[in-house]
């Protein structure tokens, strides 16, 4: 396990391109797989995590050239063509073991098991098992609902309308996907919108995704797959960690090219803004049917604390522990509400932050759906446990730029889960992390 201290510094500048995108890229490669055509994906994320969807589908028989990062072409093999291997390992990454069973549970398989790291065995599956076996999949947990899963594919599978009880991208993602091996449409409902990287992603594949109201459906199956060439668009989420450095030390300012500028992604924004941060956007050209663009950042003082709402909450739901590092540094206490799903995610989000900020020598408590934390003067500082949670190692690095005495964050290596190159796009803007 690696221990690194970010020490304090005096101010940031510069430009970055974040990384690419890793909703997108775990989608782009999922899509591209099953396609009837070969793909090229320009810019699809090198990471921990995109690196074991790669291994997934190549494991599954379809062949890729090329390297993530830089570009890769995928031979898709059509909806029908993926040839299991008996065991698939998911290593930490949700969204590739929510979404890949959806499409094992059309093709014939026998007893395929998709496991993964600790994190990820601890992690809810009973909410996309539950859902396809209604549908007439044979796809099990294990007890507790959780990993290693069973799949079994080649069954008939009937389209249904589903109700979901969280929002959650890779659980309607997963319903959307087995819906097209399905007999009849297949709806799904959130109680609010969660990002919509799928339904942009087949719609531009020639899938035709159906809205009434507040639902979104598939019509029923779907012969051929055609996913265009694409760009893997700038990350949001990464960009999050530089827009809250940014605003407690960007001087003169901190530019973020190519970011993904999606609504259902970028409502981090909104809550900053509110908190008097100083965030411009300059819009640019849409990049795989997502609209993207410049985000530039310069240093608040008189930060304000602010109450996140429930509603607010699917928008930013990887960049709420974020709000914890600017609840830090802002005038009052903020609470974020309505966040229980933060508790399972890579670790549980809410322990590990409120516990993060008070190693940081920060007031924070735990609410059962949240938590609050009151703002002073500065960071102190002092040593976190980053426990296994790519996004609690960043942000102890961003928290010990602008504290007193530094963070020490034990586990950094789980940057590597989203961001290998985080250190080095700190340092370039002038952060020693
Ligand atoms: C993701 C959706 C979100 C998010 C995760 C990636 C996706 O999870 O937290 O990091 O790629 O669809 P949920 O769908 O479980 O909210």
């Amino acid at each position: 396990m690696s221990t690194v201290t970010a020490a304090p510094v005096g101010a940031l500048s510069g430009t970055l391109r974040v990384p690419p995108d890793k909703s997108i890229t775990h989608r782009a490669i999922l899509l591209a797989a099953i396609s009837d055509r070969t793909v090229r994906v320009t810019a699809p994320l090198d990471s921990a995590d995109t690196a074991a969807t790669l291994n997934a589908v190549e494991a599954c028989g379809v062949r890729v050239e090329g390297h993530l990062g830089d570009e890769i072409v995928v031979h898709g093999v059509g909806r029908l063509g993926l040839r299991p291997p008996p065991a698939i390992d998911c290593a930490n990454a949700g969204t590739l073991m929510r979404l890949l069973p959806a499409l094992l549970v059309g093709v014939p398989c026998d007893h395929v098991i998709l496991d993964g790291d600790d994190s990820l065995r601890r992690r809810p599956m009973s909410r996309i098992a539950r859902p396809l076996r209604a549908m007439g999949a044979a796809l099990f947990t294990a007890p507790g609902g959780t990993a290693p899963l069973v799949v079994s594919g080649g069954t008939p599978l009937k389209g249904m309308r589903h109700e979901l009880q969280v929002a959650s991208a890779q659980v309607k993602s997963c319903i959307l996907l087995a819906g097209l091996g399905a007999e009849g449409p297949t709806w799904v409902h959130e109680p609010t919108p969660s990002r919509d990287h799928t339904e942009r992603m087949l719609t531009a594949a020639g899938v035709g995704v159906v809205r009434d109201g507040d639902d979104v459906g598939v019509l029923g199956r779907c012969e051929s797959l055609s996913l265009p060439d694409l760009r893997v668009p700038g990350d949001f989420s990464s960009a999050a960690f530089h827009l809250v450095a940014g605003t407690l030390l960007a001087d003169p300012e901190v530019r973020l090219e190519g970011v993904n500028l999606n609504p259902l992604r970028a409502g981090l924004l909104d809550v900053m803004r509110r908190m008097g941060a100083d965030v411009t956007v300059e819009e640019g050209e849409p990049v795989a049917g997502e609209p993207c663009g410049t985000l530039i950042v310069r240093r608040s003082r008189g930060l304000t604390a602010t109450e996140v709402e429930p509603h607010e909450v699917a928008a930013m739901i990887d960049e709420l522990p974020l709000i914890g590092v600017l609840g830090a540094m802002a005038a009052g206490t903020t609470t974020v509400r309505g966040a229980a799903e933060l508790r399972v995610k890579e670790s549980d989000r809410i322990t590990a932050v409120v516990d993060a900020l008070t190693g940081m020598g920060v007031r924070a408590a735990e609410l059962e759906d949240g938590f609050s934390v009151t703002g002073g003067e500065r960071i102190p500082g002092g040593t976190i446990d980053a426990r296994g949670d790519h996004r609690l190692a960043m942000l102890g690095a961003i928290a010990g730029l602008a504290s007193v005495d530094g963070v020490a964050i034990d586990g950094f290596e789980a940057v590597a889960v989203s961001y290998p190159g985080f250190v080095a796009d700190l340092r370039s803007i002038g952060g020693v992390a």
